[in-house]
Order: structure tokens, then C-alpha cells, then sequence
């Protein structure tokens, strides 16, 4: 029995698709973390965090966290909360998933929602609004995702040893969505450490100003910055691929239809960034990606035919249509 009970992230299983598309040449493994307690990859980073803090001294049980989050590390640091007898603030914009706040909600975080900002950058009106709150509650820490130095820490440490170990130490090429980018700059570091020859992919969204890409509209979360995180600053992978949200969801539904997993907007940006990518991969390649996070929270956008129609543009037109 494992004594951290709940505390710990889960070593999540990888698993190969046979079936995802047609190129028997290939070898593509997903790692499941939608499987986490939390449903997603930020489990690994909240506890990472939180452990970091609470080794430093800087935070004790009944003290309260503050974080900015587009929804998956708002809930896995509401869940990591409860375990360590943490309060949580979670600040959040509109773009998040109903259910993401709900499920903050129902592990007791507090849940500050921050409207639509006047010049639209809701990333950086969600900073300033932890800057605010931190200010009104003396005491109170922020884990800073954007610059933790202990989010990379979390994927060098758990994420990307676990990928090696499932590929048997071969590994051709690793997708990773990017968001703060702590997920691709752990598995970076590990390659170099390492010395791997696998080319690291960072999948992106239109839109997104990560690696220098033009801000724009984005509906969906998980994926892509409206502000340049300083974790970036040294994210240096081997391709950029820039995905768009009609894209995404295309990825996503293949991914359902052919391999009976359902899993949010990145993940399905990751489908789609392999399907551009097929035409360049040599044969007998072994490619892994991350299942970043599970699709129910999406079921209401990415799964639903009208609110496709309605924000990203017309499923005929897209090939998507039933
Ligand atoms: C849905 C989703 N996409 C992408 C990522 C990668 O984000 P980051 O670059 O912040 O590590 C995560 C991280 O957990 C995620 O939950």
C-alpha cells in the first residue's frame, strides 16, 4: 500500500495506438494523465509546488494559496489543497469550463472570476487580479505557475521518466501542448540531461503569443498564452506547430472515434499537430505524446456540434460533419 495515499500524483499507464491513423510504420504511445485524481497533467505540477512551498517553510497547514488557472491546475490544486489542509483561491476568467469551476468549487476552493478585461488580455488581468488579493490577504502565497522554476521540476522528475521507462528508453519525438510551457521545459531538460536524440515538439495555439505567435481570440483552454510566461523564456524545442481551434477539435473527435479516448482541446491539438507532421516522419519513428487532460469538461464545446457551429465556424465545411 502506498502510505502518501492521496498526496502523490499517480504514475499514469502509456499506451500504444494502433489505430489512431493509418501508418502501421509508426509506433505512437499517449500517456494517460487525464487519468489523474485531478483529470489532468497539472496534479503532477500543483503537488510539485506545494511541496516546494510547504519545504521552504513559506507555507503551513491552514494557510491559504492564490493561483491564477485556466482551469486544470485550479482543480488539481483545489484537490492538493484539501489533502495538506490548505486553503485556495482559485482566479479564473470566462474562457474556463463550467464544470472545471464546479469541481473547485466542490473541494471547497474559492473561485474568483475575473471578468472580460477592457483590452481583452484575460491572462493578464488574471495576474494582476492575484497581485490584488495577495496584497488583501497578508500571508497568503502565490505558487506562480508562470515562473516556478518547481512546475518544470514536476515533469523532470515524474512525467518524463515515466514516458522513457514505458518506451523502453526510445523515443523519436515527444509532443507536448504548452500553456506555461513547465510541462515541455521538464521534458526538455531531461532530454539534454540525458542526451536523447528525441526531437521535442511544442504544439501551440493560433492565437497563442508563445514563441513569438500573434495574440488572437482563443475559445478553448489549456493551451497557448496570452502573455509570455518567464518559464518560456527557455523553452527552446525543436519544432513550434501552431494549432487552431477548429483543428482541435478535430484531433479530439479522431482521437474518440478511433481510439475510444476522450480528452480536451490540447490533446487534440497534439492529434492534429501528428497528423501534419506524418508526411515527415521517417518510418519505424516512435512518437509519445501526453493525454493532457479528460474531455468531460469539454463535452460542452469541443464535443458539441452547435457550440462548434456557433464559435469556431461550420462543421461541413470543416469535414466534421455527421
Ligand atoms: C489541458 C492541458 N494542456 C496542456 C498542458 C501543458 O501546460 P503547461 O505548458 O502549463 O505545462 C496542461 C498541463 O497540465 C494541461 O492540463
Amino acid at each position: 500500500m502506498d502510505s502518501a495515499g492521496t498526496l502523490k500524483p499517480l504514475a499514469t499507464p502509456t499506451v500504444r495506438l494502433g489505430r489512431l491513423f493509418d501508418a502501421p510504420d509508426l509506433q505512437i504511445f499517449a500517456k494517460l494523465d487525464s487519468l489523474q485524481l485531478s483529470g489532468s497533467t497539472k496534479e503532477r505540477t500543483a503537488a510539485s509546488l506545494l511541496d516546494a512551498f510547504i519545504a521552504s517553510g513559506r507555507l503551513a497547514p491552514g494557510g491559504l494559496v492564490i493561483e491564477s488557472t485556466s482551469g486544470n491546475l485550479g482543480i488539481a490544486l483545489s484537490r492538493q489543497c484539501v489533502v495538506r489542509g490548505l486553503r485556495f483561491i482559485a482566479v479564473v476568467d470566462e474562457n474556463a469550463n463550467r464544470s472545471a469551476l464546479q469541481i473547485m468549487r466542490a473541494y471547497g476552493a474559492r473561485v474568483d472570476l475575473v471578468r472580460d478585461p477592457s483590452d481583452g488580455n484575460k491572462l493578464a488581468a488574471r495576474r494582476q487580479r492575484v497581485q490584488d488579493l495577495l496584497a488583501e490577504h497578508p500571508g497568503a502565497v502565490t505558487t506562480n505557475q508562470y515562473g516556478s522554476p518547481d512546475n518544470p521540476a514536476a515533469h523532470y522528475s515524474s512525467t518524463m521518466p515515466e514516458i522513457m521507462d514505458a518506451v523502453d528508453g526510445q523515443l523519436d519525438y515527444l509532443l507536448v501542448a504548452t500553456s506555461t510551457t513547465g510541462t515541455l521545459l521538464g521534458c526538455q531538460n531531461y532530454v539534454r540531461e540525458h542526451r536523447l536524440p528525441t526531437q521535442l515538439v511544442a504544439v501551440d495555439a493560433v492565437g497563442s503569443v508563445l514563441f513569438n505567435g500573434d495574440a488572437a481570440v482563443r475559445r478553448l483552454p489549456g493551451l497557448g498564452a496570452g502573455v509570455v510566461p518567464e518559464l518560456s523564456l527557455q523553452a527552446q524545442p525543436d519544432r513550434v506547430m501552431r494549432i487552431a481551434e477548429m483543428d482541435m477539435v478535430r484531433g479530439c473527435r479522431r482521437l474518440a472515434h478511433r481510439e475510444g479516448i476522450l480528452a480536451g482541446a490540447s490533446t487534440g491539438a497534439i492529434v492534429a499537430a501528428i497528423e501534419q507532421l506524418l508526411p515527415q516522419i521517417p518510418a519505424g519513428s516512435r512518437l509519445a505524446f501526453l493525454v493532457h487532460d479528460s474531455g468531460v469538461p469539454y463535452l460542452h464545446t469541443v464535443y458539441d456540434d452547435e457550440w462548434v457551429a456557433g464559435n469556431l465556424g461550420e462543421l461541413q465545411e470543416a469535414g466534421l460533419a455527421s
